[in-house]
């Protein structure tokens, strides 16, 4: 059985985040969403949040072959613990390319058997990112293109809170 960890902040899970691990349901036998345990001032969900909704999504979409949790510590360590074979994260510009080959060196460098499973976003959804959807929100905007239906009021209720 192929697991793979699809690691991240997801403050909070954007469709691009969902098209990323709906592909990658394709590809392996089970993903673990794994949501890094960093609880910072400026996320707008703590990490158990997040995971509840990763996994509301996962539920209202009838994806069978994922679920979330929370990790902390090293990305490496917690593909360990799951049996996983690698990580997979998704791409949508340049930047994040750069970023996922120095996480990728840096990985291998603490873990040798390390492997890392890039998807390239869709065109369409390469421009949605955590942060731009909850400074649309922020602003009175209408992200319902960009969050998956399941946690839109979530995310517009937390914001009127933050007001
Ligand atoms: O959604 P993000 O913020 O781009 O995700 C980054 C994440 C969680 C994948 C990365 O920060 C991570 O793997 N953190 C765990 C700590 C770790 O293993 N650090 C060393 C490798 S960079």
């Amino acid at each position: 059985m192929k697991t793979v960890v699809m690691p991240g902040s997801f403050d909070p899970f954007t469709v691009g985040h969902l098209d990323i691990l709906t592909r990658a349901c394709k590809l392996f036998d089970f993903v673990y969403i794994g949501v890094l345990d960093n609880y910072n001032k400026k996320a707008w969900f703590t990490p158990k949040e997040r995971v509840e909704m990763i996994n509301q999504i996962i539920a209202a979409n009838k994806i069978a072959n994922a679920s979330a949790e929370c990790f902390s510590g090293l990305l490496v360590d917690f593909i360990k613990e799951k049996n996983a074979c690698g990580a997979v994260r998704g791409i949508r510009s340049e930047s994040d390319f750069e970023n996922e080959i120095t996480m990728f060196d840096i990985n291998s460098m603490l873990e040798n058997s390390f492997e890392a499973v890039t998807l390239f976003a869709k065109p369409q959804l390469a421009c949605i990112s955590s942060s731009a959807v909850k400074e649309i929100c922020t602003f009175g905007g209408d992200i319902s293109r960009f969050v998956p239906e399941a946690i839109y009021k979530q995310i517009t209720e937390r914001s009127g809170n933050r007001k």
